[in-house]
This record gives C-alpha cells, sequence and structure tokens, in this order.
C-alpha cells in the first residue's frame, strides 16, 4: 500500500497548494483501512523516558496537528507518533498561504501559528483511542492571546497526560510572537519549575508521563548551557532537538525562501545535527534525546543518533521522498549492525558527539 501511495498520490498531492495537499493525506490516512505495525525486527527496539519502543523512528509534531490519524500512522511502521501542537482553545493560525513547499531544496517554511482544534477536540480523540496501544506523545502550546503562558502549559499537562505516551513542551515555535523567550534562563527555570510540578500532580491520579522539553536549533550555546542546566536541575525528562529555524542558509535557491517563518527539511540537518552534538555534551546522561531536523535517509538518520540522539523524528522529507523512508530508514539501521558498527543501536548514541561539537560551525 505504502508503494502504491508513494507512486501514484504523491505526484497528485504535490500539484496542489501544499496545505491543501496535507489535509488530503490526512483525509487518506483517516479512511485508510486499520493496519496493524508491521512487526520490527527486535533488535530496533529501544527504551526510552520509561516507554517502550518497537523501533526509533517517529513522525514529528505538526504532521497530525489534532489527533485525527495516530493510529494509522503508528500502522505504516512509526515506532512512535508525536501529535500536536495542541493549543488549550481552538485557534486558527495565520492566514494562508502560509505552508510553502521549496522543492529545489528539498525543504519547507511554515508559518501556520499553531492552528489547533484546541484541547477538549484532542482529549476526545486521544480517550477514544487509548486501548489500541502504541506511542502517542502531545505536543502542547499556549494560546497566541494567552495573558499567561506557563498556565496554559501546565493546564495542558494536567489534561494531557493521562491520555498520552509523553508529553513535549513547545516553547520553540518562530510563528507565535514571543513563545521563544520562555527559553531565556529567568523564564524558563519558573515555567519547567511549575510544569515539572504539574506532571508530578498528574502522576499521583494517572501514573507516570514523561515530560519533554523541544528547544530551537537557533538558540547560541551560552544560552543551551543555561537550558540544559535548568533542565537537568528541574528533572525534566528528555529533550528534543530541534524545531524549525529561522535562519536561512545561503545555498537556498528556492524561490519561497523569501517566505517568512520557520524553516525544516534538508538545509536544517547541518544546524540541528550540530546543536543535538552539543546538546548531548551538556546533558552527559542524564537524560535521552530526540534527534529532529533534516532527517532523508538512512545514513542522515544513524547520523542523528551517532551525534546524540536515542530516538529521531522526522516529517518534511516524507514530502519529498514518501512514506517509503521510514522501512528504508530502518534497513539502514540494521544494515549498520550487520556492518559489525555496533551490537545494539544504543551503543552508536554520541558516538560522534564531541567531534561534531569540534568542527567549524556549519553555516
Ligand atoms: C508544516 C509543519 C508544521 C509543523 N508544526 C509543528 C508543531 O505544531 N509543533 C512542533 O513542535 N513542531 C512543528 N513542526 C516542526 C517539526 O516537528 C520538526 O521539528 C521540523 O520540521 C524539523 O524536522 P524535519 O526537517 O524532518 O521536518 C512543523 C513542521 C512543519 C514542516
Amino acid at each position: 500500500m505504502i508503494g502504491i501511495f508513494d507512486r501514484l498520490a504523491r505526484p497528485l498531492l504535490r500539484a496542489l497548494d501544499p496545505e491543501d495537499a496535507h489535509r488530503l493525506a490526512i483525509k487518506a490516512l483517516r479512511l485508510a483501512p486499520r493496519r496493524r505495525p508491521p512487526a520490527d525486527d527486535v533488535r530496533l527496539a529501544v527504551r526510552a523516558f520509561g516507554l517502550n519502543l518497537p523501533n526509533p523512528v517517529g513522525i514529528a509534531p505538526g504532521f497530525d496537528k489534532h489527533a485525527e490519524a495516530p493510529d494509522a500512522l503508528l500502522g505504516l511502521g512509526f515506532g512512535f507518533v508525536e501529535i500536536g501542537t495542541v493549543t488549550p482553545r481552538p485557534q486558527a493560525g495565520n492566514p494562508r498561504p502560509r505552508l510553502f513547499r521549496l522543492d529545489v531544496d528539498q525543504a519547507v517554511i511554515n508559518r501556520l501559528g499553531f492552528n489547533s482544534e484546541g484541547e477538549a477536540a484532542v482529549l476526545k480523540r486521544m480517550a477514544a483511542r487509548a486501548a489500541a496501544g502504541g506511542i502517542v506523545g502531545v505536543n502542547v502550546g499556549a494560546n497566541r492571546d494567552s495573558g499567561d503562558r506557563a498556565a496554559d502549559y501546565v493546564r495542558m499537562i494536567e489534561h494531557v497526560a493521562p491520555v498520552a505516551s509523553y508529553v513535549t513542551v513547545n516553547i520553540s515555535s518562530p510563528n507565535t510572537p514571543g513563545l521563544r523567550d520562555l527559553q531565556r534562563a529567568s523564564a524558563l527555570d519558573d515555567l519547567l519549575a511549575r510544569i515539572v510540578a504539574a506532571r508530578d500532580r498528574a502522576a499521583l491520579r494517572a501514573g507516570p508521563t514523561p515530560v519533554l522539553l523541544k528547544i530551537a536549533p537557533d538558540v547560541s550555546l551560552t544560552e543551551l548551557d543555561d537550558m540544559v542546566g535548568i533542565a537537568r536541575g528541574r528533572g525534566i525528562d528528555g529533550m528534543i532537538v530541534g524545531n524549525t529555524t529561522v535562519l536561512r542558509p545561503p545555498t537556498l535557491r528556492d524561490r519561497a525562501a523569501v517566505e517568512t517563518g520557520g524553516l525544516s527539511g534538508a538545509p536544517l540537518y547541518p544546524l540541528a545535527t550540530r546543536m543535538l552534538a552539543e546538546t548531548y555534551v551538556r546533558v552527559e546522561g542524564a537524560f535521552p534525546l530526540i534527534g529532529v531536523g533534516g532527517i532523508d535517509s538512512g545514513a542522515a538518520a544513524l547520523g542523528k543518533i551517532r551525534a546524540g540522539a536515542d530516538l529521531i523524528q522526522l516529517y518534511s522529507a516524507l514530502v519529498f521522498r514518501g512514506l517509503g523512508l521510514v522501512a528504508e530508514i530502518k534497513a539502514a539501521m540494521l544494515a549498520a549492525l550487520d556492518r559489525g558498527e555496533a551490537g545494539k543501536l544504543s551503543d552508536l548514541v554520541g558516538i560522534d558527539a564531541a567531534a561534531l561539537t569540534a568542527e567549524s560551525w556549519p553555516v
């Protein structure tokens, strides 16, 4: 089915406006007959954040923002699905057009601005699928017009934790004005103290749910020092590195590169992977990391693991490479083990991190 979809449907979808194509893809997934996830080779299994995952390849948030198709996505072979970003109240996001495909650069720019059906709609869908199993995390954000953004995160964690495998605190979207200011040390320390307290309150009612922090790849290394120090000090369960970038690498050639918003896809890989390695050397094994940004091949996925990722996520490359990429990445991981590069995938985590941090800064 994946092969047929990649050969027939993708050329059609790519002829459409990117947001219309995305809506159609979600609709097709919702309507597709339910499939059990393919059984993965046991050597791909990973334990992270107290969760057991069949493989380390996840779909990044932004693809299924409203939890419309998590089980269909698990059925495609992803080891985990992160839905969201979900905001407490429904909001429309920015005016269209707000999603741009940079075909020449194999990249995407989005300025969606947290279009969300809101927590109530998503909670209902998550509760309805709770018995289905599989790892489904929920990425949470604040409403654009919120008077107290930290309170939005606290409320979301308390409400979402009982139906989520994990919760991601997204303070790194470039498309909600001022949101990334929460990454600054004084705001972050206060936010994470309240978030960890909310996580621990929810655990008393519903059992433990890990809470992860997703950061931007655009922070300075001094800011990263603070962020990792605070995350470790407050006892956060893991970090995701990272979100889209507001930078525009000079290599971009597509005429849509002038659009405002967050850039993702192949041109993000060098920066996101460097920031992952920089995070890994600062975390010193205190918690696991998810590496995301520009993964478009098995080699790129292995590169993220070697830079410090226990788990990986991808989104943009699915637009250009199709759903077959998931199986390709898993095959490349098994091939690396067959070649004897390591006994198990976890042996590869971070082995290139120190060397990467010594290289010149990627542009
Ligand atoms: C259209 C689009 C929407 C996105 N929406 C979200 C979002 O709601 N929340 C979030 O944390 N990240 C969001 N992201 C960022 C992705 O989760 C990911 O961090 C980023 O795209 C880098 O990965 P990639 O290069 O594999 O796409 C979005 C990305 C794209 C392309």
